[in-house]
C-alpha cells in the first residue's frame, strides 16, 4: 500500500485523512511538522506519523499531497526535492498544473484533485485531472473520485467544490424558517437534510429526466410545490447561483 504524505496538515488535511482512515486506508500517512497541535491531534487519531520536515515527509511518500494555502503553495512546492517515481496531488484552488510544473526541476508526475469536507464521512466527490490510477484509488477511500478530461473541467468542477459549501447555508435558512413552537429544529433539520438526500438519490438514480424534469412533474399546477417554487422563480431566486458560479469560474480562470 501507497505511503501518503502531506505536505499542510490544516482542515483539508484533516478531513481527507480522517476520512481515508475510516474508508480503512491502512497505508502509512505522514505529515508535516508545522501546525504541531493538529499534526499531534492526526497522529494520535488516526495512526499517522509526523516528521521534522518537509523534505523527509516528502522523501518518505509515494503520493505526495500538497495542501497548503494557494498564497503559499508555490514556494513550498518549489522548495521539495523529489524524484520522478513519486506523485505529487495538488489540493491547492486555483494552481494551474502548468504553474506547479514550471515550480519543480523534478519530472514529477502531478495530478489536481479538490476534496471536499465531506471526505470525512466518506462521501466527497473528488474531482481528479489528469487521471492517475494511484490518486482515483486514493480518494475512493473517501468518497467517489471523478476524473475529468481536462484542466477546464476540473476548474468548473472546483466550482462545485465551492457549491457545496453553500448549500449547508441553505439547508440552515430552510431549518430556520421551518421551525416553530410545534415544529422543533431538530425535527426540521431531519427533514431539510432528509429532503436533500432524497432528492439528490431520486435525481441520481432516474436517468431519464433532468432534475428541472422531475421538479416540472412534481410541481404541478394547483400543487403547494407549484405555488413556492413559482414564488421562488418570480424573484428571481435562482439567477445568483448562476452568477455566483460565474463569478467563481472567471476567478479561477484568472488565476491560471
Ligand atoms: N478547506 C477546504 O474546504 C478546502 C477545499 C478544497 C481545497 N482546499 C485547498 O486546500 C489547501 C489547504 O486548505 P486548508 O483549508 O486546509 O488551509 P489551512 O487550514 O490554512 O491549512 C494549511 C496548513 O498549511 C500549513 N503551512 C503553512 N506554511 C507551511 C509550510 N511552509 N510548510 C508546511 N505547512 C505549512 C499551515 O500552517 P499555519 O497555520 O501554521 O500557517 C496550515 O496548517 C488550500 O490550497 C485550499 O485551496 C481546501
Amino acid at each position: 500500500m501507497k505511503t501518503v504524505g502531506f505536505i499542510g496538515v490544516g482542515d483539508l488535511a484533516e478531513y481527507t485523512i480522517k476520512g481515508l482512515r475510516a474508508g480503512n486506508y491502512q497505508g502509512r500517512i505522514l505529515l508535516s511538522p508545522r501546525n504541531q497541535r493538529r499534526s499531534k491531534i492526526l497522529a494520535e487519531l488516526c495512526q499517522c506519523k509526523v516528521l521534522h520536515s518537509n523534505q523527509a515527509v516528502a522523501d518518505a511518500s509515494d503520493l505526495l499531497i500538497l495542501s497548503t494555502r494557494p498564497a503559499a503553495s508555490l514556494e513550498i512546492f518549489s522548495q521539495l526535492k523529489l524524484r520522478s517515481d513519486q506523485q505529487l496531488i495538488s489540493v491547492v484552488a486555483g494552481i494551474s498544473i502548468d504553474a506547479l510544473t514550471a515550480a519543480t526541476a523534478t519530472g514529477i508526475s502531478i495530478t489536481r484533485a479538490m476534496p471536499v469536507s465531506s471526505a470525512e464521512v466518506g462521501s466527497s466527490p473528488t474531482i481528479i485531472y489528469p487521471s492517475n490510477a494511484s490518486v482515483l484509488e486514493l480518494f475512493n477511500y473517501c468518497g467517489k473520485s471523478i476524473a475529468v478530461e481536462t484542466e477546464s473541467a476540473f476548474e468548473q468542477g472546483s466550482v462545485l467544490a465551492c457549491v457545496y459549501t453553500w448549500y449547508f447555508e441553505l439547508f440552515e435558512q430552510l431549518i430556520k424558517a421551518t421551525t416553530s413552537r410545534d415544529f422543533p429544529s431538530e425535527l426540521a433539520t431531519e427533514l431539510v437534510l432528509g429532503m436533500a438526500n432524497g432528492a439528490a438519490s431520486l435525481a441520481r438514480q432516474d436517468k431519464s429526466r433532468t432534475p428541472g424534469e422531475i421538479a416540472e412533474y412534481i410541481a404541478t399546477e394547483g400543487t403547494f410545490s407549484k405555488l413556492g417554487l413559482d414564488l421562488l422563480k418570480d424573484r428571481q431566486a435562482f439567477e445568483p447561483w448562476t452568477e455566483a458560479c460565474q463569478l467563481l469560474l472567471d476567478r479561477l480562470n484568472q488565476d491560471d
